[in-house]
């Protein structure tokens, strides 16, 4: 079974996603500054009849970035059109995406720290002055020719914005980081949700369901689509707070909301290395998880949260940590044991 709750990307989830992702800023729950000066910027934009300045989203994943960009587009009245870093690989690639554009397309590059720097080059121009300078032929043959491009605007997302360079960094206008969502907002969410599936849920269980979800919508909303399923077959059909908890022990999603990355990390963290200080490099070894979703993914929160800390020397475990696990901060005993 997939207990991994945050980084998974399943095609049944994608289609689940887009069936909920809200569709304006009003229905976008939370992320409130964020919010108020997208609307500001916007209507402007509109008002002067001009394209929206490029727009940089940043924060760890499922907070909701994506789902910004389709709000943007779509608040402007102009078409999104999607690509992705990785699956950018050579220069014409991004050209051809470039040149295709239409006048006030919003173009959204997701993961945009994975593209290479000098695919990234072509950006620069593109983003400055809506132009890009392609070379062309080869062999001492090659001449460089100049492509004007309609105005457009640039969505980029990124789980990593200390990866882009400064250069791209500087040309967007407005640069938001995403927060992790409060129980309230997450609250809202799932009875969102809930309500778009036509699945009825109580007050208590939709709170209850915030709280497990690591102050993610992702995982707030996956949860809900699991619960969803016992309520249907083993319970009454409505989410209460019964079926919830039953769902919730089922899987194995307990009280602080951790999933099972946070806590293998912390186990490694505090039985293997004592508690710290250790590099990430190791902890990683040790759990058989990739350095880059450890960092991107699973420490944001637990930093987050004050779970751990990040020192010169590597990172340690706090007294929450410890607490959090069941395990004796003073001995470094599992409580049960040492009683
Ligand atoms: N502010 C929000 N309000 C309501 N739903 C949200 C919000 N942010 C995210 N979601 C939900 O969470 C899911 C994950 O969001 P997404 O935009 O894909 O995250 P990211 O791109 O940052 O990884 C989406 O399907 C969306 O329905
Ligand atoms: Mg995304």
């Amino acid at each position: 079974m997939d207990t991994r709750l945050v980084s998974s990307e399943l095609k049944e989830e994608d289609i689940f996603e887009k069936s909920i992702r809200p569709e304006n800023l009003d229905e976008y729950v939370g992320q409130k500054e964020i919010k108020e000066n997208l609307r500001v910027f916007i209507k402007a934009a509109k008002m002067r009849n001009e394209p929206l300045d490029h727009v940089l989203l940043y924060g760890p994943p499922g907070l909701g970035k994506t789902t910004l960009a389709h709000i943007i587009a779509n608040e402007l009245g102009s078409t999104l059109r999607t690509a992705s870093g990785p699956s950018i690989e050579k220069t014409g690639d991004l050209a051809a995406i470039l040149s295709n554009l239409e006048p006030g397309d919003v173009l959204f590059i997701d993961e945009i720290h994975r593209m290479p720097s000098y695919i990234e080059e072509i950006l620069y121009p593109a983003m400055e002055d809506f132009e890009i300078d392609l070379v062309i032929g080869g062999d001492g043959k090659s001449k460089s020719i100049k492509i004007n491009l309609p105005p457009f605007t640039l969505v980029g997302a990124t789980t990593r914005a200390g990866d882009l360079s400064s250069p791209l960094r500087d040309r967007f206008g407005i640069v938001s980081k995403l927060e992790y969502y409060t129980f309230e907002e997450l609250k809202d969410i799932v009875v969102r949700t809930s309500k778009v599936f036509d699945m009825k849920i109580n007050d208590d269980a939709a709170m209850e369901l915030a709280k497990r979800s690591r102050k993610t919508p992702r995982v707030a909303n996956r949860l809900f689509r699991r619960v969803r399923d016992f309520a249907l077959v083993e319970g009454t059909g409505i989410i209460d707070m019964d079926i919830t908890l039953k769902a919730l022990k089922r899987l194995h999603v307990d009280n602080s909301g951790l999933d099972n990355i946070d806590r293998e990390y912390l186990t490694s963290l505090i039985e293997k290395f004592n508690g710290g200080p250790v590099g990430v490099e190791t902890i990683s070894t040790s759990i058989g998880e990739e350095v880059t979703t450890i960092e991107d993914v699973v420490e944001p929160y637990l930093l987050q949260e004050g779970f751990i800390k990040r020192t010169r020397s590597g990172r340690i475990a706090t007294q929450k940590a410890y607490e959090s696990l069941g395990i004796d901060y003073n001995f470094g005993f599992f409580k049960e044991d040492s009683l």
